[in-house]
């Protein structure tokens, strides 16, 4: 068949084209982001585009009344904690997203969410791995299902061939990157390739009420590679977090069209899989030495979910002439703004000081309710003086040293009083608690100043 030879000019950024190379793409901004691919355009006639558009299929307008409601069900998973990121289970139909670095363990909860399926077959595609390699990581896991079944292939119709054969109700790519279709000659991974095979999946998503797991791999810059198109064209997109060092990882939504809340959910990888982990609060704060300088526990909330985090400060003396600031798990923007103000507002000299902020546990805080407990930490460890065990903070700080309210607050004071705690710092702007209905001391303040009179004296 006479093909026709095309070269298109994709920003790799956005995933915008043009037929020509330019320097800085007008829909997004970014500088040097064009590259040139190749695209052979056949007539439409492989992967799956003919095995169902043999007859000319066109969809028909309906009521809205006269829509039936069935495809759009749920399947409740066995692993509570994916439940809860997706909304409260999987959405027939639904094609997700599932982003993260390598080796943080994608393809690890995705097998065992393929071992644990009780709903029906699933298919699971590896262009990554071999049968051998699978195997062995199911043993690991120790579950097996007879109605899981492994495909080592990368061609979506081959992938689409064994899919009629097999009829799963789940399927999972491993990875998006890895598989390519004939539609087009480009290279797999390159962008024209991820977005082809992307839509070719969400038509059979759609089409068939399958819901689709695509695994995607990560970028230096953290973004999902590939355009962000991608992102668009899924239902879900979830992203697997933590740090590679520490047994914690997150599973985040970033978005979900079948969700409400941006909910998280946590695991600890172990020698058998990644297990769910119940307590979080618990386990995080689990191994905190209680008389050491510059630890200060905050109450955030993550999605629906409150979750006491604990921050770890050191502040030195710089060595060099110009101080270190650095922050890992936190945005060391924002720790430099709380700097500035402990330096302007409150007369803390700071500014020959290195300062080093961490979350312990390896996990990424983004609630501003976090700021009173990263200053306490900073001007504990400054001061060489523990904050006292029994106290937490939940209230954001603003520029001019006033204590904010924050959101949910009588959801973290609750989840503080679970834990223990004695006593939680918050702001008296947020109106409308009754301290006397918790165990715990409710402190309220508006001055950062009381918070230090009172914690260090
Ligand atoms: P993997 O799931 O292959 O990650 P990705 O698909 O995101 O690249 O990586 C899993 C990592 O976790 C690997 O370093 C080995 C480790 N691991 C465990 O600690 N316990 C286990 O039970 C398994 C299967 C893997
Ligand atoms: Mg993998």
């Amino acid at each position: 068949m006479a093909a026709k030879t095309k070269t298109v000019f994709y920003c790799q950024n956005c995933g915008a084209q043009s037929p020509k190379w330019i320097g800085n793409c007008p829909a997004c901004g970014e500088w040097n982001t064009y590259v040139e691919e190749v695209i052979e355009t056949r007539k439409a006639e492989k992967g799956w585009e003919k095995s169902t558009d043999k007859n000319n299929r066109t969809a028909k307008p309906v009521k809205v009344k006269e829509i039936s409601r069935k495809n759009e069900d749920r399947v409740i998973l066995q692993d509570g904690e994916l439940n809860r990121v997706l909304g409260g289970g999987i959405v027939n139909g639904s094609l997700i997203l599932l982003g993260g670095d390598p080796g943080i363990g994608k393809s690890t909860l995705m097998l065992q969410l393929g071992l644990n399926y009780k709903h029906g077959k699933v298919l699971y595609v590896s262009g990554e791995e071999s049968e051998q390699q699978i195997k062995m990581r199911s043993e690991r896991i120790g579950i097996t299902n007879d109605e899981c079944y492994i495909l080592c292939e990368t061609l979506t119709k081959s992938i689409f061939l064994q899919i009629a054969e097999i009829q799963p109700d789940l399927v999972i790519i491993d990875s998006i990157q890895t598989v390519h279709t004939q539609k087009i000659e480009s290279s797999p991974g390159s962008i024209s390739q991820i977005r082809e095979c992307a839509s070719e999946f969400l038509r059979y998503a759609k089409e068939t009420s399958t819901p689709v797991v695509l695994i995607g791999h990560i970028t230096k810059e953290g973004n999902i590679a590939g355009p962000k198109i991608l992102e668009h064209m899924v239902d879900t997109v979830l992203q697997f977090e933590g740090d590679r060092n520490h047994v914690y990882r997150i599973v985040r939504a970033i978005k979900n069209r079948f969700g409400s809340t941006p909910e998280l959910g946590i695991y600890e990888m172990a020698g058998d899989g990644l297990r769910e982990v119940a307590n979080p609060s618990k386990v995080l704060l689990s191994d905190r030495d209680e008389n050491l300088s510059g630890s200060a526990v905050s109450a955030t909330v993550e999605g629906l979910r409150p979750l006491m985090v604990e921050t770890q400060a050191l502040v030195s003396t710089a060595v060099y002439g110009t101080p270190q600031r650095s922050a890992t798990g936190f945005d060391t923007r924002r720790m430099n703004m709380l700097l500035a103000v402990l330096e302007k507002r409150c007369g803390f000299r700071l500014g020959q000081k290195d300062v080093f902020l961490n979350i312990t546990g390896g996990i990424r805080v983004d609630d501003p309710a976090i700021d009173l407990g990263v200053i306490c930490a900073i001007l504990s460890s400054s001061e060489d003086i523990p904050v006292p065990s029994d106290s937490c903070f939940a209230a954001e700080v603003g520029l001019s040293g006033e204590i904010r309210p924050v959101n949910r607050i009588e959801a973290r004071i609750s989840e503080a009083e679970k834990l223990g705690f004695g006593r939680i710092f918050i702001s008296s702007y947020n109106k409308g608690i009754n301290p006397g209905k918790f165990s715990i001391k409710v402190l309220q303040v508006s001055k950062v100043e009381e918070v230090f009179r009172e914690l260090f004296g």
